[in-house]
């Protein structure tokens, strides 16, 4: 692990600290509501969160890039550190009252993800993660379970906006899945699924099309706690695709082997 990220995890930490307050603040109060699609939406504290974040991290980080999920006028800056941000990952839940929210902040360098911080401001449950460095929970050391068969696995996934055109696609994962484990949770935030998995609450976990604000910094988190992540073959993982599969390593191979053969289905995507 290096030495020289420690700073930036502080950054990150002040970053999502402050925008908890305003998530906190704001819970269960009266939201203006706008869509980017039929069902996906974005409220005015999906935007307020976001303008904290960029705020913090530039006071000490004016020239890093910005990957954010809500549009924002970053005037484009081009920095071998990128920050990775998700405001709000769990939007349905903010604004149904559903106490499943986080928020994601991620610091690539050169390419690759070298801190991860996701906080749920609710519980104030802060999982974090330096590369090399190991995983945490609110500064403790955390490991992925040790259940190393699939039958006896709690696992969680969640669903692409665009469910209502793919419904039986994405149904034949949780099928499959629903049909060979303990259980299938669908919470509604999936950094915080990631960030489950990293301190065993769960075993393991697949969606499609999820976007890298949604899973880069609680990839890391899992990697960096014993996990492992690849696509639905069980090829190699990348935040940029389509297919996330992370478990706890141990009944990786028994999911691949209930992803792979659905993953080409005809009319799927
Ligand atoms: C969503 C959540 C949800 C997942 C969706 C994501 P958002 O992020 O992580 O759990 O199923 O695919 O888009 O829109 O709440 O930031
Ligand atoms: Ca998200
Ligand atoms: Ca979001």
């Amino acid at each position: 692990m290096s030495a020289g990220l420690v700073p930036f995890l502080q950054i990150a930490l002040d970053a999502a600290s402050a925008a908890g307050e305003i998530i906190r603040a704001k819970w269960q109060q009266p939201l203006v509501i706008d869509y980017k699609g039929a069902i996906d939406l974005v409220t005015s504290v999906d935007r307020e969160s976001q303008r904290k974040i960029v705020e913090v991290i530039r006071r000490d980080c004016a020239d890093h890039s910005i990957l954010a999920e809500e549009e924002i006028d970053f005037k484009g800056r081009e920095s071998e550190y990128r920050w990775i941000i998700d405001p709000l990952d769990g939007t349905t839940n903010f604004a149904h009252g559903y106490p499943q929210v986080s928020v994601s902040v991620a610091l690539e360098h050169k390419g690759q993800v070298c801190l991860g911080l996701v906080y749920d401001p609710l519980r104030r449950e802060c999982f974090s993660a330096l590369k090399g460095g190991g995983a945490m929970l609110n500064g403790a050391p955390i490991r992925t379970s040790i259940v190393n068969e699939l039958d006896k696995a709690l696992l969680a996934t969640g669903f692409p906006y665009d469910r209502r055109e793919h419904a039986d696609f994405y149904l034949s994962f949780f099928k499959a899945f629903l049909t060979r484990c303990q259980g299938v949770r669908r919470a509604g935030s999936a950094a915080l699924d990631l960030c489950y998995l990293a301190c065993g609450r769960i075993d393991g976990f697949w969606e499609l099309k999820l976007k890298p604000w949604d899973i880069a910094a609680a990839a890391l988190i899992v990697a960096e706690a014993g996990g492992k992540l690849s696509d639905f073959a069980g090829g190699e993982f990348s935040m940029w695709g389509n297919e996330t599969l992370a478990s706890n390593g141990s009944i990786h191979h028994e999911m691949v082997a209930v992803t792979n053969p659905l993953r080409a289905a005809p009319n799927s995507r």
